[in-house]
């Protein structure tokens, strides 16, 4: 029989700066049968089964735990065949070679089994005999990385057939395309699984950075006590990207980019810039914090909407050459509580723009008196002081401020103090969004997961602009979207630094 996977040594290998903290014995889940629904499809070949292996040569996995693949029976792979497909997957998306006893250790640990509505036997025998490889009382942890449509049926059949048990489950977006969607995809979790066991995923909650917001701001005098409307006069999530829909059309021009990047990714980055200060570092406190935002939060305003759609959009494969999906959104949000209030939050996202980045930036507001000659391109740009903090893997913070240019006169010039992870820390102990979040669902920590009244109140918040969405206006490839978007955050800018703040 085959043996449960044991966590082989995690890799120690030198890295070329301050060395970040290696896994300890406390960040190691219990041990865990984990489910793969959609095991063949392409989330868990690019991100989940090259993620789980890396979590396993990190040393962070279960001490013994085993992977059960699932898909329905049309898709059924043997054991053997589920191996092989994981091996390619990693070779290709992975961090780290599939090769040597780390590999052979974590394909030990992988079984499938299949499962449709009303058949799911094959899976339940796998999940038995994986249970029984490991001994004790493993827990059980359901990824669901299915299509929406087979959503319902997969929750549908965990409940049917007693898999659920006290098992947690982790839901992939979109949680539902409207408010009355979301509390119907709620209400059928919840059927099965309280809301104390639903980790919903949003892959940019686990990205280091968003980690690093609460480290900024709490842990330090330095910056909290600017973190409101009296230091800062604008906010700016910048999510561009480079990539068009990459043939994604069927599930693009049933989505758009409002569903796909704002109401989750955008919105959830917005929660953990914008909250107050939670009584402690767990998931209920950070959580009650972030809902609190959302509610905070103004209805949008189609008139401070606009949307974008690139050109030849509309001839991609399978998209409609009338359609009115959007690949560009830039929007103006209001949080209407005593931090925020008049502070304007600046959002922008689209597919096949100049630059692929993940930018937040905070406008700090001008000094009363002006008494200096601002002659930097800043100040010609009409920004003053600015903290700008980059989310692409691993990240940095950088302060811009206007320091004294040497000479004689008392001229100014644009200076800057950069924190760039890569150069401060050895990249060995990264973990990348989706490796952060299965790790953390795994302990059973919630605080980087969406919770229902939280997802139910952006749709809320949405509603306006999904009832009448502005026309969307062309834009060209590789630009930086439609016209127009500068009248959206005037009197401010759009603004995306250098490269020189990025990841080298
Ligand atoms: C996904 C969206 O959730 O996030 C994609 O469906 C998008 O359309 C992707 O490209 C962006 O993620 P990241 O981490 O590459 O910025």
């Amino acid at each position: 029989m085959v043996q449960p996977a044991q966590s082989p040594e995690p890799d120690r290998s030198p890295g070329p700066a301050r060395s970040s903290e290696p896994a300890r014995p406390s960040d190691v889940p219990a041990d865990h049968v984990v489910v793969l629904f959609g095991a063949t499809g392409d989330l868990a070949r690019r991100k989940l089964l090259p993620g789980l292996f890396h979590l396993a040569r990190a040393g962070l996995m279960p001490r013994r735990y085993r992977i059960v693949g699932s898909a329905p029976a049309a898709e059924a792979l043997t054991d053997q065949e589920f191996r092989t497909h994981a091996q390619q997957a990693v070779a290709e998306f992975g961090r780290s070679r599939p090769e040597g006893p780390a590999w052979e250790a974590f394909a030990a640990g992988l079984s499938f089994g299949a499962a449709d509505t009303g058949a799911a036997e094959p899976l339940m025998a796998a999940v038995r005999e994986a249970e029984t490889a490991l001994g004790g009382t493993p827990r059980r942890l359901f990824h669901l990385a299915v299509p929406p449509v087979a959503f319902t049926s997969v929750i549908d059949l965990l409940g049917a057939t007693g898999l659920a048990a006290d098992g947690k489950v982790i839901v992939e977006k979109p949680f539902g395309t409207d408010l009355a969607s979301a509390r119907a995809l709620n209400a059928a979790i919840h059927a099965v699984f309280d809301e104390a066991r639903v980790f919903r995923i949003d892959h940019f909650l686990g990205k280091e950075a968003v980690d690093n917001v609460l480290a900024l701001r709490f842990a330090n005098g330095l910056f909290e006590p600017l973190w409101n409307r009296d230091h800062i006069s604008h906010v700016q999530i910048d999510v561009p990207e480079h990539i068009d829909i990459q043939g994604r059309a069927r599930f693009f021009e049933g989505t758009g980019t409002f569903r796909d990047m704002v109401v989750t990714h955008l919105f959830q980055l917005l929660g953990f810039i914008a909250m107050e200060p939670p009584v402690a570092l767990e998931a209920g406190p950070l959580r009650d914090e972030q809902v609190k935002v959302f509610h905070s939060m103004r209805a949008l305003d189609p008139a401070h909407v606009v949307r974008g759609q690139y050109g030849g959009y509309r001839d991609e494969q399978g998209v409609d050459p009338a359609s009115d999906t959007e690949t560009f959104v830039a929007l103006r949000v209001a949080i209407d509580n005593w931090r925020w209030s008049g502070v304007p939050f600046q959002l922008r996202t689209g597919k096949a723009l100049a630059e692929g980045r993940h930018m937040v930036t905070l406008g700090l507001r001008e000094p009363v008196l002006r008494m200096f000659p601002l002659e930097t391109r800043a100040a010609a740009e009409g920004r003053s002081n600015e903290l700008v903090i980059d989310f692409d893997d691993p990240g940095s913070i950088t302060a811009r401020f206007l320091v004294k240019e040497p000479g004689p006169s008392m001229r100014l010039a644009d200076g800057d103090m950069l924190f760039n992870y890569r150069t401060a820390f050895s990249a060995q102990n990264f973990l990348e969004g989706y490796e952060h979040l299965l790790l953390e669902a795994m302990r059973g920590n919630q605080s980087l997961f969406t919770r229902s009244d939280g997802v139910e109140r952006l749709w809320e918040v949405a509603a306006p602009l999904l009832d009448a969405p502005p026309a969307v206006r062309p834009y060209a490839p590789g630009s930086w979207g439609p016209d127009g978007i500068d009248g959206l955050v005037a009197p401010y800018r759009w603004h995306l630094p250098d490269r020189r703040d990025a990841t080298p």
